[in-house]
């Protein structure tokens, strides 16, 4: 990429990520600049951060508009190019075992939401979305009209554990409860499942007997802040390539997966 990349970033809470990535763009550490922050929170107090640099910010408040939903689902306004069956034939949060109306309220309710926020995010194209501590799960409705050139994704997350263990909400705390001896965070791109996409850098750190949640959390986000800016700059660099590998796992069974690659 020549020139600075254009970065959005959505976020839910206190946006320390955030700050960390601006920064790094202000100390061209990333060749980078953000282009607007959005919350689906009108409480997150990342919001201010980003006021605080004159960087465009918005909400698109999930919370109300999925209450709306569950209150009158005859009067909500689906997107005109929303196709329930291809959603949710290509979600992967969702198995057979749950219940379907739990998925179909999930798939229906967020992809109003998301319409609502790609609206938002209309007027700033941008070339990498990150989410940095953006906690809502993105359907295929919000991925596909991001990830408009394949093989080429271009939606990154930070999640609080070195996945694949402990996906979902609280990655520090389940590496905590398990009585893991390391801990670390991993900056993955966005696919259809939770926190299953392909993982672009990864940090770890001891878990001593003496540590509690709080110095695990404090550890974990002191490596986030580092992690994720330098995985920002490799795809500012054009250094990530996200290529299918086939893994041969003997006695004729195989094994693919879309793995980053990382030019050196
Ligand atoms: C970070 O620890 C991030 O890894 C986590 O939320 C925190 C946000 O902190 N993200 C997730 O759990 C995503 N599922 P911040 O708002 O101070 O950057």
């Amino acid at each position: 990429m020549v020139g600075k990349i254009r970065i959005g970033a959505l976020i839910s809470g206190s946006g320390t990520n955030l700050q960390a990535i601006i920064e790094a763009c202000d100390d061209e550490k990333i060749e980078g600049r953000m282009v607007f922050v959005g919350s689906d929170d009108p409480e997150a107090s990342g919001l201010q951060r980003a006021r605080e640099k004159n960087i465009p910010a918005f909400v698109m408040d999930y919370k109300s508009i999925i209450r709306e939903f569950r209150r009158e689902p005859a009067k909500a306004v689906l997107p005109d190019d929303f196709d329930f069956k291809e959603i949710f034939a290509k979600q992967a949060l969702f198995s057979d075992q749950d219940d379907p109306a739990k998925g179909q309220f999930f798939l229906i309710s967020r992809a109003i939401a998301e319409a609502r926020l790609l609206d938002a995010m209309q007027p700033y194209p941008f070339d990498l979305l990150v989410l940095a501590g953006f906690m809502r799960n993105l359907t295929p409705y919000f991925i596909d009209r991001v990830n408009t050139v394949p093989n080429q994704p271009r939606i990154m997350n930070i999640h609080p554990a070195l996945l694949p263990a402990f996906a979902g909400l609280d990655g520090y705390g389940d590496t905590f409860r398990y009585g893991c001896k390391v801990g670390g965070c991993t900056v993955h791109f966005i696919d259809y499942g939770e926190d299953t996409g392909p993982i672009i850098g990864q940090r770890a750190f001891e878990i001593r007997p003496e540590d509690t949640i709080d110095t695990i959390r404090e550890k974990g986000l002191k490596l986030e802040w580092e992690l994720y800016p330098e995985c920002i700059q490799l795809f500012a660099a054009g250094r990530i390539s996200v290529v299918r590998r086939n893994f041969d796992l003997g006695k004729g069974k195989k094994v693919a997966r879309r793995i980053v690659v990382i030019e050196q």
